[in-house]
C-alpha cells in the first residue's frame, strides 16, 4: 500500500508547497516513486514535464477523495499532499488521512507558537524547520530559539532545510532542465529523513549520491501517470 504524506499548519508562508516539491523531487532521486498532490484552491497545477514525480490536482473535496483512493491502490507509490495553510478543518481532514504528518515552521516566535498549537492539536504530526538560515551566527540564534520554545517537542523534531534560492525553480510552471546539485542534495536529504521515518529502505543503487537521473526511473514515473489522471 501507499503511503500518504501530508505537509500542513496553520500559518501561511512556511514552505509547504516547496516542502512537498522537495520531497517528491527527492523521493524521486531515491528510486521512490511519488505524486505531489496540491490541494491550495488558490494555486494553479504546475507541469510535471522535467520533474522527478507526478503531479496531481486535487483541489475540489471530490478529487482530493479520488486521488488517496488512486494513490493508496498503487503498491509502492507515495503521495505528498500539500495542505493550504489557515484551513483548520482541510487540516484535520489531510490529518486522518495521512501516514506521516509534517508541519514546517520558519524561525520565528510566531511560526513556533503556531507550531507549538499543531503539534498539541495533532499529536502524530512531526515539525520540520524550514527556510533555515545558513549564516552561522543566524543559525546559531535559531537553534537557540527551537531549544528554548519546542524544548518539550524534541522527540517530534526534524532536522531542518536550509534556506536555498533555488529551491523556487520547482514552484516554476515549468522547471528548467539541469537542476542545481545543491538543490538534488537538499532534496535527497529531506526525503531520506522522510523514509526513514516510514521505515522504508532504499535500493542501494540510489544510495550514492549522484545527480543524473537514471532513465529507468523515470521511465517508471511515466507509465502510472494514466492510471492518477482519472
Ligand atoms: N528552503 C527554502 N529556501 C528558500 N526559500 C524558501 C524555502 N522554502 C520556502 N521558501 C520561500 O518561502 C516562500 C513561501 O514558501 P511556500 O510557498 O512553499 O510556502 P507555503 O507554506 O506553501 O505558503 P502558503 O501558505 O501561501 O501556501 C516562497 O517565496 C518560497 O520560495
Ligand atoms: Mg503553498
Amino acid at each position: 500500500m501507499a503511503d500518504i504524506i501530508c505537509v500542513i499548519g496553520n500559518k501561511g508562508g512556511t514552505g509547504k508547497t516547496t516542502l512537498s516539491h522537495m520531497l517528491c523531487q527527492g523521493m524521486g532521486l531515491l528510486g521512490q516513486r511519488s505524486v505531489c498532490v496540491l490541494t491550495d484552491t488558490y494555486r494553479e497545477p504546475l507541469d510535471p514535464a522535467g520533474r522527478r514525480y507526478l503531479v496531481a490536482d486535487a483541489r475540489t473535496r471530490e478529487a482530493l477523495g479520488k486521488v488517496v483512493d488512486k494513490v493508496r491502490s498503487l503498491k509502492a507509490w507515495m503521495g505528498v499532499i500539500d495542505g493550504g495553510g489557515n484551513r483548520t478543518e482541510m487540516d484535520r481532514k489531510l490529518y486522518s488521512v495521512a501516514d506521516l504528518v509534517l508541519l514546517p515552521f520558519r524561525d520565528s516566535h510566531e511560526d513556533i507558537r503556531t507550531v507549538v498549537r499543531d503539534l498539541e492539536m495533532f499529536p502524530r504530526a512531526y515539525a520540520i524547520p524550514t527556510q533555515w538560515p545558513t549564516n552561522i551566527w543566524q543559525r546559531e540564534a535559531a537553534d537557540k530559539t527551537v531549544l528554548d520554545l519546542l524544548a518539550p517537542y524534541g522527540d517530534r523534531l526534524l532536522e531542518p532545510v536550509a534556506t536555498l534560492s533555488a529551491t523556487k525553480l520547482l514552484l516554476q510552471k515549468n522547471i528548467p532542465g539541469g537542476l542545481p546539485s545543491p538543490l538534488g542534495n537538499a532534496c535527497r536529504s529531506v526525503a531520506r529523513q522522510v523514509l526513514d521515518l516510514l521505515q522504508i529502505t532504499i535500493d542501494d543503487s540510489f544510495a550514492v549520491d549522484s545527480v543524473s537521473a537514471p532513465a529507468a526511473n523515470m521511465a517508471a514515473l511515466a507509465r502510472p501517470a494514466s492510471a492518477l489522471a482519472a
